[in-house]
């Protein structure tokens, strides 16, 4: 039966980036203790949950998307002990815990693939991944979404898959043994008190079994082609039967624990096969991150997304900026329509930082006052922008270097975050050391700038968080108004200004917060989100 109440249907769910949310012990690197000192801010904020990316031992060649070892904790971010303490305290402030499970590939240094490389071709640790001897030819044609072949060969003329970095080898889900072990994974966290798992590449698991050939790039967060024919590497329908059963387990356990599909899979009516009543609780809405910033796109996408996953019960879920994608503060400061772009150098273009921010506020404001549940990530909150200007020698990902430096990378917008202003390293850790580095106009953006000063980007987050919750905009629906970008959810007007002239509010509206100041005459300027109520 479909649970209403449950916590996850409206729930705001924060994205923690462990490596650049707040260092403890100077070495330029964020980790667990750092987090957990931290949560209070969180707690401040008002959000729900916290999704934390990848902690676990890795080679970090993919920034933690190569796990060596699903059960642990990698010493540079602590130790499982301290993985309890973080869950323990945020559960103590009302906050719930979701980690990321990775499981279409783990890192080369994984045990299984050691022994796998060890066993030799045709051995039993072989078949948990995907090996194929094809001679001096790679077995197909696919190709990394990093960049050049899908295929690596080894020495004893072995092929192995790859649709990442070449360290992170793609894993066999026909293999039982591999089913097994991340039922096995799902229990040894859901044990531990996590609340959910955000699911890595989750339309990836299963491959067409003659693995066709198929030379299309596939790119991070890029939707498949609606009109194309099936790509054989992404969105086969064996992976639906791997997410019932771990439904299954989750369901055995108390409170309401979730699995949240990070699926690059369109039309919005095919993602939503990912969050049948039996399967997933959520999907990122991608489609909605790329949407440009032009009222019929976003109305479209909106109604789309909202029709499709009412159909199947679920609840839709909202999204402008995570550890993939150009902040959104950056993005929007670019010319309507620009396509989203893998990263930015210093000799790219770059976007205007005002308009951005300004178009950033009104975007998050206009996504917060949506019916179902937002993910932030970290940063936003304090309208951080993307680190445009930095220099290649800081690059650590891998895209940037197997794309023949095409791609800047993702590098740009997981820069540590700006905690104080006058602190080393904006207070991100002890010392001033940190990892990428923090450019030098940052300070501005600190918490500590921002706090308790109205108007701020923080207090707009704090400010529009709080009136979600009190006005249920969580639980209610989309009823557009006419003349204007415009709807009703509940009690609350949301409109936008995306027009060149300021629009009036209708007659008798109370303002309940605004992206920026109205003008001089209560009108609403271009480029404003305002909530009322009538
Ligand atoms: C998606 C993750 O969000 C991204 O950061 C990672 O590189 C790929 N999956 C591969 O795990």
């Amino acid at each position: 039966m479909l649970d209403t109440d449950a916590w996850w249907r409206d729930a705001v769910i924060y994205q923690v980036y462990p490596r650049s949310f707040a260092d403890s012990d100077g070495d330029g690197m964020g980790d667990l203790p750092g987090i957990t000192g931290r949560l209070q801010h969180l707690q401040e904020l008002g959000i729900d949950a916290v999704w934390l990316s990848p902690f676990y031992p890795s080679p970090q060649h993919d920034a933690g998307y190569d796990v060596a070892d699903y059960r642990g904790v990698d010493p540079r971010f602590g130790e499982l002990g301290d993985a309890d303490k973080l869950i323990a305290e945020a559960h103590g402030r009302g906050i719930k815990v979701i980690v990321d499970l990775v499981p279409n590939h783990t890192s080369s240094e994984h045990a299984w693939f050691q022994a796998a490389l060890a066993a030799g071709p045709g051995s039993p640790e072989r078949e948990r991944y995907i090996f194929r001897s094809s001679g001096e030819e790679p077995p197909n044609s696919w190709k990394s979404v990093f960049g050049g072949s899908a295929w690596e060969r080894l020495p004893d003329g072995d092929w192995y898959l790859h649709l990442f970095d070449v360290s992170q080898p793609d894993l066999n889900w026909d293999n039982p043994e591999v089913r097994a072990e991340f039922l096995d994974v799902l229990r040894f966290w859901l044990d531990r008190g996590v609340d959910g798992f955000r699911v890595d590449v989750a339309h990836g698991l299963v491959k067409e079994a003659n693995l066709t050939d198929w030379t299309t790039t596939s790119t991070i967060l890029g939707g498949l082609d609606p009109a194309g024919p099936p790509p054989p590497m992404w969105d086969q329908e064996g992976v639906h039967e791997i997410y019932r059963s771990w439904r299954r387990v989750l369901d055995e356990y108390p409170g309401g624990r979730i699995l949240v599909a990070e699926a690059w899979v369109a039309p919005a009516s095919r993602l939503a096969r990912y969050v049948r009543p039996d399967e997933m609780h959520q999907a990122f809405n991608f489609p909605y991150l790329d949407a440009p910033w032009r009222p019929a796109e976003l109305r479209a996408v909106i109604d789309e997304t909202l029709e499709a996953n009412d159909a199947v019960g679920a609840t839709t879920t909202w999204v402008l900026s995570n550890h993939d994608v150009v902040r959104h503060a950056s993005r929007l400061g670019f010319p309507v329509g620009t396509p989203r772009m893998p990263g930015i150098g210093a000799e790219d273009p770059q976007p205007d930082a005002a308009l951005g921010l300004r178009r950033a506020r009104a975007a998050t404001l206009l996504m917060l006052g949506l019916p179902g549940s937002a993910y932030l990530y970290q940063g936003e909150e304090l309208g951080l922008p993307e680190h445009t200007t930095m220099p290649d020698e800081f690059r650590e990902d891998p895209a940037w270097e197997r794309s023949g430096h095409a791609e800047r990378g993702r590098d740009g917008c997981r820069v540590p975050l700006p905690w104080e202003a006058d602190a080393p390293s904006y207070g991100f850790g002890p010392t001033d050391a940190s990892w990428l580095p923090q450019p030098a106009t940052w300070a501005e953006y600190a918490l500590d700038r921002q706090q308790g000063v109205p108007g701020s980007t923080w207090e707009l987050y704090r400010t529009a968080l709080s009136l979600r919750r009190e006005h249920g905009l969580g639980h209610g629906s989309v009823v557009w108004q006419e003349d204007a970008f415009a709807f009703r959810n509940g009690d609350v007007l949301v409109l936008t200004n995306f027009g060149s002239e300021a629009v009036k509010l209708p007659p008798g509206a109370r303002l309940l917060v605004s992206s920026e100041p109205l003008d001089g005459d209560g009108r609403v300027p271009t480029d404003v989100t305002v909530w009322a109520t009538l």
